[in-house]
């Protein structure tokens, strides 16, 4: 029952999340199953998938894996159709798929440039296109993981901090077009997350890469990829219900200001 005892708490509705395979979307995955949420996981990685679902449903979540790239908006609309024949509308969707595209404009190809659009920033309008309808019929939330280099300037990662940047011009639209009909949209802005992500940017960096970044959050030390599904989850429930349009920095305070590490 609801808290005035007058009708039936529907409970958290069904959610699908992007990049549930691996990293930060694997743990809002898991984040939301455990929160008694039905979980839609997405990914290209067909095997990763499968297996964070088998893992998921052994622990007693209602879980359905839905092996899909996000570039490719008439599959993920199909994911969105078998969802919904299994759970019900959608009522929560984190779009957490991403790449990591690293260089300057010197060093890019045009086609890693275009990849890094695709992925990031195409994948995440894919993904409102295909859920929004469910969404306004939910009064639902939706959630993209941007980054800190959606809202500040990353040296050497152009392709990757233009289309964050887009992530998030994109969610505070989403925020001004269904806020109307009662869907809350908020952005999500990590800095470094240990994740294997991360990891294959720190393998293939100068020696050293890593410690410069982690002094420069205040906190000391990178996030751990539950402190970010924490937020996602949070953002996507009942309890965020008059939060719209945000970009929530977890970075420990990286983006505060200029820090000098003591
Ligand atoms: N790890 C970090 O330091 C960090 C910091 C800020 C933001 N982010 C963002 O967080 C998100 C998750 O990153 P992560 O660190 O968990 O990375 P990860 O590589 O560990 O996981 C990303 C997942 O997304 C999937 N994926 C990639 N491209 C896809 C596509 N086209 N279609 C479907 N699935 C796809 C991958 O298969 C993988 O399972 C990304 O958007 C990333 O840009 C990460």
């Amino acid at each position: 029952m609801s808290t005035d005892g007058t009708s039936p708490d529907p409970g958290p509705g069904p959610a699908l999340v992007t990049g549930a395979a691996s990293g930060i979307g694997l743990a809002v995955a898991t984040r939301l199953a455990r929160d008694g949420r039905a979980v839609t996981l997405v990914d290209r990685d067909s095997a990763g998938v499968e297996a964070a679902a088998a893992t998921l449903a052994a622990a007693g979540a209602q879980v359905l894996a839905t092996p899909c790239d996000v570039t490719d908006l008439q599959g993920l609309r199909d994911v969105v159709g078998r969802a919904e024949s299994m759970y019900g509308r959608l009522a929560g969707v984190a779009a957490c798929a991403g790449i990591e595209v690293l260089g300057s404009v010197l060093d890019l190809a045009p086609e890693e440039w275009q990849r890094a659009l695709d992925v990031n920033a195409t994948g995440v309008f894919n993904v409102a296109k295909a859920t929004m309808a469910s969404l306004i019929d939910t009064r639902g939330a939706f959630v993209a993981v941007a980054s800190d280099a959606g809202t500040t300037g990353a040296q050497g990662y152009s392709a990757y901090t233009a289309s964050k940047h887009a992530v998030v011009g994109l969610v505070r639209c989403l925020a001004l077009d269904f806020g109307p009909h009662g869907v809350r949209s908020n952005a999500v802005a990590p800095a470094f997350v240990e994740t294997p992500m991360a990891q294959r940017i720190f393998q293939d960096s100068p020696e050293g890469e890593a410690d410069f970044y982690r002094a420069s959050v205040p906190l000391g030390r990178f996030a751990m990829p539950d402190e970010v599904a924490r937020a996602v989850a949070h953002l996507l429930s009942e309890e965020a219900s008059y939060t719209n349009g945000l970009v929530y920095a977890i970075d420990g305070g990286a983006t505060a200001g200029y820090y000098r590490p003591a």
